[in-house]
């Protein structure tokens, strides 16, 4: 076996420079929530691969579902008609929020997902925009980059694809200076309805595309009523709305999807990421009196619908729906007060949000003026390296913490990541 050295090395001769490296760290193999490197070093994990691995890694139920498909087929086309996307399919439609949406078209990642929801709402609207948050992160492909919110990934790409911006519900940062929510009336919605008003007016934009709970743009959750006031304003002018779960699905806040926790159902709903615990697979599945419109042909993926994903897909998904969500609320709220507990303690935790094992801690210089602690965060995260444990950076200015562990991470190792980020902000906050 090669050593992590020679890894790195050939990684840095032959892989292209815009990969980028948090730490000089080779995972070798991983079971449940603990990762081994190919020095033979365990971590406990708390970042999943980027939020995949939902249902542990070496996951028995996905790796025998997998491994039982691999001896039929690997893959076929979506020109014929295929027993595991259409069992997949059925399973998917009754799992979906309010079980309401009943198509789906697959393809292979998230961007490809959301890709494919934007094309589908413009082909049953008729209309050119589309509308996204602040913060909002939804892929690298180009119409998914152009409704991303964030400019730091754009840079030089423009111009881009129709897309017109409204403020995001982040309440410890109100993009519209108010201290709470719901004090300020939904200012940030009242401030959406005059972003369909002012800009290319409400006849001109298709959809919403909107995460549940942006991950990427610092793990902020909405308060809970801010999807029905925002339904109302998309109702008003016809406007659909597509939940971008890629992150926020899959169990990770306790329900399957993140916008169950806001009691509002969209038209078109996309995943990735956990559901195929680690195998490429996109799902777009929207509401059946969408359909009408399409036309066969009208979309195609070649891999999409992979039949190796389709079979861990359904694992996972009934792994899911057998008793771990109720863990992940359990263990998500220890989790939090565990968080919580420490920002008590320093000054340099702002907040500390989340829902179920979808956790932030966002760092800042000083609490009453927010200075976001870019420094110190990335030394947070590379000094948890140092200690075994494997978590995220996110924010728009890179000062947010991301926990996105396994949703199979055990309560021993809660512990020890708490005690281990009580060591590392005691250094940091030392010097
Ligand atoms: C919310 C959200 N949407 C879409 C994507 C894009 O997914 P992918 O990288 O699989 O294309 C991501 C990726 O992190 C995401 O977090």
């Amino acid at each position: 076996m090669k050593s992590s050295k020679e890894i790195i090395d050939l990684s840095e001769r032959y892989l292209s420079r815009m990969y980028k490296h948090y730490y000089p760290f080779v995972p070798d193999r991983a079971i449940d929530d603990t990762v081994y490197s190919i020095d033979g070093d365990a971590y406990i994990d708390l970042y999943a691969g980027v939020s995949i691995v939902n249902v542990g890694w070496s996951n028995q139920r996905v790796i025998r579902a997998v491994e039982a498909q691999m001896h039929k087929l690997f893959h076929t086309s979506s020109l014929y008609y295929l027993e595991y996307t259409a069992k997949l399919a059925k399973k998917l439609s009754e799992l979906s929020p309010g079980g309401a949406l009943t198509k789906t078209f697959f393809t292979n990642s998230g961007s490809e997902a959301n890709e494919t929801a934007i094309s589908l709402v413009k082909r049953v609207k008729k209309r050119p925009y589309i509308m996204a948050l602040h913060r909002s992160f939804h892929g690298r492909t180009f119409y998914a980059m152009s409704a991303l919110g964030q400019s730091n990934w754009k840079v030089g790409l423009g111009p881009f694809a129709p897309v017109v911006f409204a403020p995001d519900p982040y309440c410890y940062r109100c993009p519209l200076g108010h201290k709470s929510c719901p004090e300020c009336g939904f200012a940030c919605v009242k401030y959406m309805e005059d972003v369909i008003k002012c800009e290319v007016g409400g006849d001109s934009i298709s959809a919403l595309l909107a995460e549940p709970m942006l991950a990427n743009g610092g793990m902020i959750v909405p308060p809970f009523d801010y999807f029905k006031e925002v339904k109302q304003v998309l109702d008003k002018y016809s406007i659909l709305f597509i939940a971008d779960e890629v992150q926020s699905g899959n169990g990770r806040t306790g329900k399957l999807w993140g916008i169950e926790h806001y009691g509002v159902i969209p038209d078109v709903m996309t995943t990735s990421k956990a559901i195929a615990n680690g195998l490429p697979l996109g799902v777009t599945i929207y509401r059946e009196e969408l359909d009408s419109t399409l036309r066969p042909g009208e979309h195609y993926s070649t891999l999409g619908g992979n039949a190796l994903a389709c079979a861990a897909a359904e694992a996972v998904l009934e792994e899911l729906t057998s008793g771990l969500m109720d863990k992940v609320k359990e263990n998500g709220s220890y989790f939090k007060r565990r968080l919580e507990s420490l920002k008590d303690k320093y000054e340099i935790i702002g907040d500390v949000r989340g829902i179920g094992l979808f956790l932030g801690i966002e760092l800042v210089k000083e609490r009453s003026a927010k200075l976001p602690a870019k420094e110190e965060a990335v030394r947070f995260l590379q000094e948890a390296w140092k200690k075994k444990i494997l978590v995220g950076l996110g924010g728009l200015e890179g000062n947010v913490i991301r926990i996105e562990p396994p949703l199979v991470l055990t309560r021993e190792h809660i512990d020890i990541a708490a005690d281990r980020f009580d060591e590392i902000l005691k250094n940091i906050t030392a010097q």
